[in-house]
C-alpha cells in the first residue's frame, strides 16, 4: 500500500515506518519486538501507513489517550458522518450517550453474571482437555484457545453452536484483514445472522444475551433493532479473538517457563498474579482514538480528525512504568493496562479471567509438565489484535 507523504507539521523524528498489519519488529518473536520499542523512550510516533495516523507507544501517553475522550473521541461518525462502516455500540460511542448501553452491558457481565457462566466455561474445558489428554502434544490454538470463547460467547449470546466453524473464520478474518471493504463485508454477514437471531427472539425469548438486551432498559426506552446489531457486532468483534490470543500467549509463555509451571502447581493460589501478569506482558490489543480539536499531546501537533491507535502490547511493557518490564513479577504492584482504561474500559474482563483461570488451573491440574514443540514453530499474525494461529506443544 502507498505511504503518505509526511504532512510539513509533523516532527521528522516522530516519524516511523510502522505498519501494525506487517512490521519488521514484530519478526523478533513478536514481543520483543515490542518491548524494543516501548524501550526508546517515545510517547507517540506518527506513521505514514493507511493515509498516515499516529501511534500511542508510552504507558502514561496511552493512559491518557484512553481516559480523555474530550480531546480523544471514540465516535469517529462525529467527525466523518460519510463513513459507511457500522457503529459498534458503545464502543464508537462518547458519554453521556455511551452510558445506558455501557450500563446493560457491564450488568450482563458482572461478576455475579458471569459466575453464573463458570459452569459452562468448566464443562467445555473439561471436554477440550479429555479430547487431547492422551495424545503427546496438540495444536494448543486449534484445541483449545479458538473453540472455548467462541463457543461460551455463542452459547451466552443465543447464536446455534452448531455455526462454529463459519463465526471462528469471521472472527479470525475481521480481525486480521487490512483491507476495511472486506472487513465489512464480515460484518454485514455476522449482522446477518444477528437479524435472523433478534426476529426469532423477539417472536419467543430464550434465556440468553440477546433476550436480555431485547427487553434491557436503556436509559428509559428499549434500544432499536439497529442499536442491537451494533452491540452484538462488537461483543463479536471485541469478545472472542481477544481471550483466545490472551490464552495463547499465557499458554506459550509457560511452555517456556517450565519454572514458573512447577511453580504454579505447587502454589495453584498464585495463578491469579500470575495471569495478570503474563497478560501484561504479552497485551494483544491495538485500538483507535480520533482527535477531537486540535491540540498538543505528549510533544505530538495533533489535528482534528487524527486517527491515533493506543499500543497496548507497548504500553504494557514500558520500562517508565513497570520496572523489568519482560519479567513476569507476581509481586508487582502497578496496575496494567491489558483491558484498557475509563469508560470504555474492557467489559468483558471478568469473563476472560474466568475462562483463561479455568482452563489453565485444569490444565495445571491434570496435564504433565509441557514444552514448545521444537519442529513445529508457532504461527501469528498481527493487526489491531495479535493472533496467534497455531501454538504447537508438546508433554511426556
Ligand atoms: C483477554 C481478553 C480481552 C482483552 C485483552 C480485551 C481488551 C479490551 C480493551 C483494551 C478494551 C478497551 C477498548 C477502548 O478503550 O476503545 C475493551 C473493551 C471492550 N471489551 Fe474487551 N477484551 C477482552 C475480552 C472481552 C470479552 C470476553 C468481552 C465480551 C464479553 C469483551 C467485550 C468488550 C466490550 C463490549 C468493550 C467496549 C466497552 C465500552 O465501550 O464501554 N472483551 N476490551
Amino acid at each position: 500500500m502507498e505511504l503518505t507523504p509526511v504532512p510539513a507539521h509533523i516532527p521528522p523524528e516522530m516519524v516511523m515506518d510502522y505498519n501494525l498489519f506487517d512490521d519488521p519488529l514484530f519478526a523478533k518473536d513478536l514481543h520483543s519486538g515490542m518491548a524494543e520499542l516501548a524501550a526508546s523512550g517515545r510517547d507517540l510516533i506518527w506513521s505514514p501507513h493507511f493515509g498516515g495516523h499516529w501511534v500511542v507507544i508510552g504507558r502514561e501517553a496511552a493512559f491518557e489517550a484512553s481516559t480523555n475522550f474530550e480531546q480523544f473521541t471514540s465516535d469517529p461518525h462525529a467527525l466523518f458522518p460519510e463513513l459507511a462502516q457500522t457503529r459498534q455500540i458503545p464502543i464508537n460511542m462518547d458519554p453521556p450517550e455511551h452510558a445506558p448501553f455501557r450500563k446493560v452491558l457491564t450488568d450482563a457481565f458482572s461478576p455475579r453474571a458471569v459466575m453464573g457462566m463458570q459452569g459452562n466455561v468448566e464443562a467445555l474445558a473439561r471436554e477440550l482437555i479429555d479430547a487431547i489428554k492422551h495424545q503427546p502434544g496438540c495444536d494448543f490454538a486449534s484445541a483449545i484457545a479458538e473453540p472455548l470463547p467462541v463457543k461460551i460467547f455463542m452459547k451466552v449470546a443465543g447464536f446455534p453452536v452448531e455455526r462454529f466453524a463459519e463465526f471462528r473464520q469471521w472472527v479470525l478474518t475481521s480481525i486480521s484483514e487490512g483491507d476495511p471493504a472486506k472487513r465489512q463485508a464480515i460484518m454485514e454477514k455476522f449482522n446477518e445472522v444477528t437479524r435472523e437471531l433478534l426476529a426469532a427472539r423477539r417472536k419467543q425469548r430464550q434465556d440468553d444475551l440477546i433476550s436480555t438486551l431485547i427487553d434491557a432498559d436503556f436509559g428509559g426506552r428499549q434500544a432499536t433493532d439497529a442499536e442491537l446489531e451494533g452491540m452484538c457486532l462488537l461483543l463479536f468483534i471485541a469478545g472472542l479473538d481477544t481471550v483466545t490470543n490472551g490464552m495463547a500467549l499465557v499458554m506459550r509463555h509457560l511452555a517456556m517457563d517450565t519454572e514458573l509451571q512447577a511453580h504454579l502447581r505447587a502454589h495453584p493460589e498464585h495463578l491469579n498474579s500470575a495471569i495478570e501478569e503474563m497478560l501484561r506482558c504479552y497485551a494483544a490489543n491495538t485500538f483507535p482514538r480520533w482527535v477531537a480539536h486540535d491540540s498538543a499531546f505528549f510533544g505530538a501537533p495533533l489535528r482534528r480528525g487524527d486517527m491515533v491507535l493506543v499500543s497496548l502490547p507497548t504500553a504494557n511493557l514500558d520500562p517508565r512504568g513497570f520496572a523489568n518490564p519482560t519479567a513476569v513479577d507476581m509481586d508487582r504492584k502497578t496496575p496494567h493496562l491489558v483491558f484498557g482504561a475509563g469508560v470504555h474500559r474492557c467489559v468483558g474482563a471478568q469473563l476472560a479471567r474466568i475462562e483463561i483461570r479455568t482452563l489453565l488451573s485444569m490444565w495445571l491440574r491434570e496435564m504433565p509438565p509441557f514444552r514448545l514443540d521444537p519442529d513445529k514453530p508457532w504461527k501469528y499474525h498481527t493487526g489491531f489484535v495479535f493472533s496467534v494461529d497455531s501454538l504447537p506443544i508438546r508433554w511426556d
